[in-house]
This record gives structure tokens, C-alpha cells and sequence, in this order.
């Protein structure tokens, strides 16, 4: 087992500032953009925020917008939603569509995988070229809700220094903090060495297993959030849903600003990623 690298005095995760509500939590809405029906969706949102979730983790592409429409029509100032900007490298759409397509079941919204598979490439650089349009539209969706990060969404290069510092500015300027989700492991020291001290690094746990120990030291002192605790491992990690809860809360005890972005697609699994986080923060 790793030392901890967690400091005696833990930073609170940004954002996050009323002590009753859970800190290490972020509720994920991947699926309910994509696969549940809007009723449901709404229901389980709900249902998050009455088991203490307060930040909420989104993308212009889950569901093509429909996540963030289903937290704007909830939002308050009570709840603090990060978004993301560009979309997932073309590969990754490629595990989605199959994944999507593996997981209907009857009732399901399912995006056609015409959709998902024709956003290739082009669509993919272009929206991390364009994300002034992309973000006012997540803007004018969110309007109601506390800014949190904006994420990078899954860059399929390193962007340069000059790029993050220009995303950086418009985060900044928007009321958001920058963040990467999905990075790269071989990018993972150029972010470090460029993203603004406060920026956020959205990992799923079976990468941040597989980094360096000195990408991990430097990591230690950031705010990183965790995905994937329960989904299909990637390959790198363990199959057992005990052995990752496992690694969650080692990695909560090493890290002392990591959050973890669960979720669930039932009002009822809501409940129980509530109560793990809270397990979590002890
Ligand atoms: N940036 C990225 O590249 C990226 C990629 C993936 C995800 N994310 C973010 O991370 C969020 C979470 O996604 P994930 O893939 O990591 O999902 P996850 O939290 O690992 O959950 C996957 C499924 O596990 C079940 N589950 C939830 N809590 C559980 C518990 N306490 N015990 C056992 N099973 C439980 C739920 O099934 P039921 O629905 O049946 O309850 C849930 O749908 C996404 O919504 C998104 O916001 C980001």
C-alpha cells in the first residue's frame, strides 16, 4: 500500500462549502442525460439532491444536452454543476455507442449510435477549438445553478501551454475553474506542469491506479475527482465491486482533495451512492 499523501489540514474540494452536505460526493449524470427516461431522470436528480449531493458532474454531451437541460430546469443556487467543453476522443465514442446499445432496456432513451459514431474527429478538434460557442450554450441551459468546473472533455492530445492558459482565462471569465477530464496518462505531467493550481483532474479509477508514483505525488495537491468506482473496469483494475469500493476509500484516505463522482439511473440507487460517499467520509 502507498503512503498517504494526504495532509494533515485536507483542503475542501472547491466549491464546496456547506459542511452538512456530502464533501466527497459528485453526482454523476452521464447516464441520465443518455438512458433514462426524462421523468425518471428527474426523480433520481431529486433524489440526489435529498441525499446530500450538492455538485453534480455534466457534459453538452450526455444526451446532446439533455443532462444539462434536466439540471437546469432543477437548478438553484443550492447546487453547484461543472460542465464540460469539446466531447470524448472518437474511440471512446465508439465504446459508448456499444455500450449504450448493450445496456437498453425497455423504457430507455437511447440515442441512435448514427449519432454518436458520425460525432467522429472532425466534431471532436473542432468543439476544443470552439468552446466559447459550445460553453454559452451550457451557460444559458445552467443559468440557474452555482458554477463549478468546466472541464476539457477528454482531449485526445495535450493542447499546449498557450491553450490551457486561454481555456483557463475563459473559465475564469465564465465564473468556472478549469479542469481535464479524461486526460491521457502520458499527458498527465504536461497538465500538471501547466493547469492553474485550482484546476481539477477527472480521472476514472483504474487510470489514476495505473499512474506514476510522481505524477501521483503531484496529484496529491490537487483537487481530483474519481469515476468509475463501480462501472466495468477498463482492464487496468480489479472486477470485484468490494475490491474497487476498496480502492475508493484508499485512495480517499491518499487524497486529500479527491471527490467521487458516482451515480446511479434509479431513485432508489441513489440512496446507496449517497451512503458510500458518506462511508468514505468517514
Ligand atoms: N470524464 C469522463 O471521461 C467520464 C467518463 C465516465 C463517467 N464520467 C462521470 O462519472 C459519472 C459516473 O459514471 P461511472 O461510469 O463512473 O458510473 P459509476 O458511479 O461507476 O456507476 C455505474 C453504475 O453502478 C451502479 N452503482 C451506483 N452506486 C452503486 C453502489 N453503491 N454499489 C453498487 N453499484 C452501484 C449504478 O447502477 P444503477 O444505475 O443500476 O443503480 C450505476 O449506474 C458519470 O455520470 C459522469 O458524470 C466521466
Amino acid at each position: 500500500m502507498l503512503p498517504s499523501r494526504a495532509s494533515a489540514d485536507p483542503a475542501q474540494p472547491a466549491g464546496i462549502a456547506d459542511p452538512v452536505r456530502l464533501k466527497r460526493g459528485v453526482f454523476g449524470t452521464a447516464s441520465l442525460g443518455s438512458k433514462c427516461a426524462p421523468d425518471i431522470a428527474r426523480q433520481v436528480l431529486r433524489q440526489a439532491i435529498a441525499s446530500g449531493f450538492h455538485q453534480f458532474d455534466t457534459a453538452p454531451f450526455y444526451g446532446a444536452g439533455h443532462a444539462e437541460r434536466l439540471l437546469g430546469e432543477l437548478g438553484d443556487e443550492g447546487m453547484r454543476v461543472s460542465t464540460k467543453f469539446g466531447s470524448p476522443r472518437p474511440s471512446r465514442l465508439r465504446f459508448m455507442a456499444v455500450r449504450v446499445l448493450r445496456g437498453r432496456r425497455p423504457g430507455d432513451l437511447v440515442p441512435p449510435p448514427a449519432l454518436l459514431v458520425s460525432r467522429d474527429g472532425e466534431f471532436d478538434c473542432a468543439a476544443q477549438r470552439r468552446p466559447p460557442a459550445q460553453l454559452s450554450a451550457s451557460m444559458a441551459a445552467l443559468s440557474k445553478c452555482a458554477q463549478g468546473f468546466l472541464f476539457a472533455h477528454s482531449p485526445p492530445r495535450f493542447p499546449g501551454a498557450a491553450a490551457v492558459s486561454a481555456w483557463s482565462d475563459l473559465a475564469r471569465s465564465s465564473g468556472y475553474v478549469l479542469g481535464v477530464s479524461g486526460p491521457r496518462n502520458e499527458d498527465m505531467e504536461a497538465w500538471l506542469e501547466v493547469a492553474p493550481a485550482d484546476a481539477c483532474f477527472q480521472l476514472h479509477l483504474d487510470t489514476l491506479e495505473s499512474l506514476t508514483d510522481p505524477v501521483l505525488d503531484r496529484l496529491a495537491r490537487r483537487t481530483v475527482w474519481i469515476h468509475g468506482i463501480f462501472s466495468p473496469p477498463t482492464g487496468a483494475g480489479p472486477t470485484h465491486a468490494a475490491d474497487r469500493q476498496k480502492l475508493a476509500h484508499r485512495w480517499a484516505a491518499d487524497l486529500a482533495q479527491a471527490a467521487f463522482v458516482v451515480t446511479s439511473t434509479r431513485p432508489e440507487g441513489v440512496a446507496r451512492a449517497g451512503a458510500f460517499v458518506r462511508e468514505l467520509e468517514g
